[in-house]
């Protein structure tokens, strides 16, 4: 197991894998940085022309119009328009004017905080910040390629696994950016989502860098999502909630408006992040502590990490939601939001069937579908609804030390001093 350390990260001459993979993505965004520079003065098509040439030659009378211009522009700036909207635009927010959605309050200002746990999360994540080149896949590359490093139905698993996450993050991204954010009307949950939505990026980055580590055929991994059942599935199951809101004419504000953002929450945060990666964080962690597959096993362990955040963080938000409008959480409601939870755990276990047709790495569909069914029970209990499955237990005692369950709430604390120490995962 590699020893992650900043000062490794920093110092290319340290990192353990391929130039290609190392260097490649410093390189890009130097240059991308420098272009930026030397583009970043033209933003208007008279400014542009002498500034490319390389020299600081502008045409007085064209600078002088544009200075003008701007002078004009600027002197009928009004300050009103923007603060339209806000019904306390004059006034300083107090903390009582906070709140989850429909929130009328200016939000454009952080503090004071209302929502402690939301800050908190924000400073977590960010102090678990990682990046997917830290981590060392030569190992992988070696047994990805030998005749019998791996058996087939191992095989199958990494396939399917980076078939599945490569995409999921990208529709966790896209939800929260395009369905989730503008309907959230706290300061301190948009800082957490900004930050949840960049970590998604990492995680897709993270799961590209394997698929090109391993040589993998990039068209096939990228479209399993589409081209897969058991992974189409479950991605189609979710995109249907993203769906639901962006059609930009979507409003919060009435009952059955607000109750449509709470099944995206819920099929979001609870369903995608909370079940439907369980399966395949189980077997790629499961495989790592074999000793196979490292690299992989290890970023989804980072991954794991920031998931189980996520899941956490949309938890709170959902309860506190709740708290603030209890008119939605109605009987019938609550019996809709049980079936959307069954649903995902039925078809995650589709997905365990479809991955392990035969016992691999120490477990099999029926012990994974047990797990699921416990994870099920899990996340109703969160969301204060009834348990569905009754007597059934955790068969994988490990992946309670690794994703545990009760330590759910504190797995980052017990982490985050070691990463930014340059700490050791271990197994
Ligand atoms: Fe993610
Ligand atoms: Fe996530």
């Amino acid at each position: 197991m590699s020893i992650l350390s900043w000062d490794d990260f920093e110092d290319d001459s340290q990192k353990p894998t391929t130039p290609e993979h190392k260097s490649a993505p410093v390189q890009s965004e130097k240059a991308s940085d420098s272009q930026n520079v030397s583009t970043a003065q033209p933003s208007s098509p008279s400014m542009a022309a002498p500034q490319s040439a390389g020299t600081h030659s502008v045409r007085p009378t064209v600078a002088s119009d544009t200075v003008a211009r701007a002078a004009q522009a600027l002197e009928h700036l009004d300050v009103a328009p923007g603060l339209e909207e806000l019904e306390m635009g004059a006034q300083r927010v107090q903390v009582d004017d906070k709140a989850m959605i429909n929130c009328r309050a200016d939000l454009n200002q952080l503090v004071p905080f209302k929502y402690e746990w939301a800050w908190q999360k924000y400073l977590d994540g960010c102090a678990n910040h990682w990046m997917p080149q830290e981590v060392n896949m030569n190992h992988d590359i070696a047994l990805w390629k030998s005749e019998n490093g791996l058996t087939e139905d191992e095989r199958t698993i990494v396939m399917r696994s980076l078939g599945f996450f490569s995409t999921a993050d990208s529709l966790v991204a896209n939800n929260l950016v395009l369905a989730i954010y503008r309907h959230i009307t706290n300061p301190e949950c948009r800082q957490y989502i900004l930050r949840q939505a960049f970590e998604e990026a990492i995680h897709t980055h993270a799961y590209q860098y394997c698929i090109e580590s391993l040589g993998m055929d990039e068209g096939e991994v990228f479209n399993m999502y589409r081209e897969v059942p058991s992974v189409a599935r479950k991605a189609a199951w979710g995109l249907k909630y993203t769906q639901s809101l962006t059609d930009p004419n979507f409003h919060t504000g009435t009952p059955e408006n607000d109750q449509r953002l709470l099944r995206n929450l819920i099929a979001f945060y609870c369903v995608l992040e909370g079940i439907f990666f369980y399966c395949g964080f189980t077997q790629i962690l499961s495989m790592g502590r074999r000793n196979k597959m490292n690299g992989v096993a290890e970023q989804f362990q980072y991954i794991l990490r920031d998931e189980s955040m996520h899941l956490n963080f949309g938890i709170d938000m959902i309860n506190q939601i709740k708290i603030e409008n209890p008119h939605l959480w109605t009987a019938e409601f609550q019996q809709e939001v049980v079936q959307m939870i069954v649903e995902g755990t039925m078809l995650e276990i589709e997905y365990a069937r479809d991955t392990m047709p035969r016992g691999v790495l120490g477990m099999n569909a029926s012990m994974m579908e047990e797990y699921l069914k416990f994870i099920c029970n899990r996340r109703l209990s969160q969301l204060g609804l009834p348990e569905q499955f009754a007597g059934v237990t955790n068969p994988f005692a490990w992946m309670s030390e690794m994703m545990d369950l009760r330590k759910e709430k504190n797995f980052f604390e017990t982490r985050v001093t070691d990463y930014q120490t340059g700490g050791a995962l271990s197994w």
